[in-house]
């Protein structure tokens, strides 16, 4: 279930990311030793002034001068040359800390439950690895090694003014912890508004994306004005955020900036006045305007990283609170082994802990009173019964929304149910391991998915060990066949964006090749030739026969034709089973099952 965001602090946020930086750890502290120095030959050239004005200037003294000047810009070149490559080695340890955390994104949502995509916009989810990445990208190439330089300045030159002039100083302090406060508190109210752009940016793509999947659908409503209007809802509320996000950020700079001058102004009069009673030498009250100066300009240069830095806070919480959502729990420990028996024929089955023989691979299924819900407050599914013997057809009939697709989603424990027990081969299915259970099923779903790839590639994907010929094998069997080998190239024609150049028929067929093509003794379809013309479904048929053989078939169908043969066949309404038995045992009863038979109802 979906966690409610929480605002974390931005230093729990930046204590989660730590692990992200561990790696790259030496090259982190070699950044902050970098720009560290830059710092200091910063604070040290600010602090050459001193003697530069005593020693030589008010003295006359040209050659000193002239080697003190060029101390100077040997310092202020070294500076710049390790500025260069703090930024350098930022930017190759930027992209590793980005790339990790990409990955690590991607494995996590990649194993999180269908009930998290239920109820999340996929285009939010995509907004997760753009937009939010990008933010946390900009924040690192630009604000850490800046900070690092910027931590320096600010504490050197306290120091420095400190040891130049300590009553000045005491003012000093005072201006900075006003800075800082003005930081703090901005930097938190801003934050909010960041976190709501990145939220709303990601509402915003998802409407894009549902916007450009639905086109036809869009076209033929006409609903292109309703759309727009939806359209700048979102948008506005998007600027809205934007617009108050940056406003609070960029009110920061000039309060900045003024504390920086009033301090300043204070110094030149204080300082002015303790060099006229001589209280204090000219050098050092230069050097010390300096510092003053020099100090207020990182944290000048802070408060417009502030917003790329918020930005990155904002999205990397976003980020984090994805790493929150619980991924899909595996407890099984029953796994699908091969051994050799007695006779040294190899044999599939299940290796259950404790139990020194393997359990055959039979592909038996078992309902023991199944109760579930999408969600714990709406059954849908109520003690369900029902028992596939190895090899037999198992048929679900009854009205839309019955529940038909829901009893395979089960089996498949895309979802967990809530009451009851599901067996594979006897074993519970929640003692086996989620990718063995499925690797145990071969599956044809209501809406069929094909990948980017080729014809071959899409089939193959049931069986990653296929050869081209077993590939082909499964095409001729599915009935594929014959429409691949009419496209231009053929088995090597490239599917795009889900197959859209092939109809729903084509598409229908290539994914019950796919499951022709494993080896799982346990087949379901649902559905799966809905889209498919009769005449092709009848020469489908004598194929599938072929496919279906020693296999038990769940098979949900919408023309009777295909149910008719089925060993037993579950009439389903509103959940429950209300009818079972064969073909003719159903329509003696004369029941549902008869009425949806002679209604035609199955028979569009
Ligand atoms: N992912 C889902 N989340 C919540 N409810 C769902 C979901 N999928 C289906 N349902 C609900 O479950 C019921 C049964 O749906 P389904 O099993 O798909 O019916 P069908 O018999 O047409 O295949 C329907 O009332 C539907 O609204
Ligand atoms: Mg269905």
């Amino acid at each position: 279930m979906t966690k409610s965001i929480k605002t974390q602090s931005m230093f729990a946020t930046i204590n989660r990311l730590s692990k992200y930086f561990r790696p790259n750890k030496y090259l982190l502290i070699l950044v902050v030793i970098l720009s560290g120095i830059s710092g200091l030959v910063g604070i040290a050239g600010s602090y050459l002034l001193r003697p530069i004005i005593n020693n030589y200037i008010l003295p006359g003294d040209v050659s000193g001068l002239r080697k003190a000047v060029l101390v100077l810009a040997v310092m202020y070149l070294t500076g710049v040359v390790f500025t260069f490559f703090s930024n350098q080695i930022m930017v190759k340890v930027t992209q590793a800390i980005i790339y990790d955390l990409r990955k690590d994104l991607f494995n996590h949502v990649d194993g999180l439950p269908l009930s998290y995509f239920d109820s999340t916009n996929d285009g939010n989810v995509m907004s997760y690895f753009t937009n939010d990445i990008d933010t946390v990208e900009n924040a690192l190439n630009t604000c850490f090694s800046l900070m690092a330089q910027s931590f320096i300045t600010v504490v050197g030159s306290a120091v420095m003014m400190f040891v130049l002039n300590i009553p000045l100083t005491f003012f000093t302090v005072l201006c900075l912890a006003a800075m800082v406060f003005i930081i703090y508190y901005n930097g938190k109210a801003s934050k909010v508004y960041f976190k709501k752009r990145q939220k709303f940016t990601g509402t915003l793509n998802g409407f894009i994306k549902e916007m450009m999947e639905g086109q036809k659908v869009e076209k033929v409503f006409c609903r292109e004005t309703a759309n727009l209007n939806s359209f700048r809802v979102h948008n506005n509320e998007l600027r809205i955020a934007a617009t108050n996000a940056f406003t609070y950020s960029s009110i920061m700079g000039p309060m900045v900036v003024s504390v920086g001058f009033i301090n300043y102004t204070f110094t030149v009069c204080a300082g002015g006045f303790m060099v006229i009673n001589n209280m204090l030498d000219l050098g050092t009250l230069a050097a010390y305007l300096l510092f003053v100066r020099q100090f207020s300009v990182p944290v000048n240069q802070f408060t417009q990283q502030i917003n790329l830095f918020l930005a990155g806070i904002a999205g990397a919480e976003r980020i984090l609170n994805v790493f929150d959502q619980e991924r899909e729990s595996d407890q099984g420990k029953v796994t699908l082994t091969s051994a050799r028996d007695n006779e040294n024929k190899t044999m599939v089955g299940w290796n259950v802990p404790d139990q020194t023989k393997l359990v055959p691979l039979k592909g038996e299924v078992e309902f023991y009173q199944v109760d579930f819900g999408y969600e714990s407050d709406r059954k849908i599914l109520n003690k369900i019964n029902l028992h596939a013997m190895p090899g037999q057809k198992i048929a679900f009939v009854g009205s839309t929304g019955a529940g038909k697709t829901t009893i395979i989603n089960l089996i498949n424990r895309f979802y967990d149910i809530q009451a009851g027990k599901i067996t594979y081969d006897g074993i519970d299915i929640k003692e086996i391991k989620k990718k063995d259970l499925r690797n145990s099923l071969s599956l044809v779903l209501q809406d069929t998915h094909l990948f980017t790839g080729t014809i071959t590639e899409n089939i193959r994907y049931g069986n990653l060990e296929a050869t081209d010929e077993e590939v082909k094998v499964a095409a001729k069997l599915s009935n594929a066949d014959s429409f691949i080998r009419r496209l231009p190239m053929g088995y090597e024609t490239m599917l795009h964006n889900d197959g859209d150049n092939l109809s729903l028929g084509q598409r229908q067929l290539l994914a019950i090749a796919r499951a022709a093509i494993s080896g799982a003794p346990v087949l379901i379809l649902d559905e799966a030739t809905s889209s498919i013309d009769t005449r092709t479904e009848k020469l489908l048929e004598d194929g599938m026969d072929a496919v279906m053989e020693n296999k038990t078939v769940f098979v949900i169908a919408h023309r009777l034709s295909t149910v008719r043969n089925a060993d037993l066949i579950l009439v389903l309404d509103h959940g429950e089973v209300v009818e079972r038995g064969n073909h003719h045992e159903l329509l003696d009863q004369k029941g549902r099952y008869y009425e949806l038979y002679t209604g035609a109802k199955l028979l569009q």
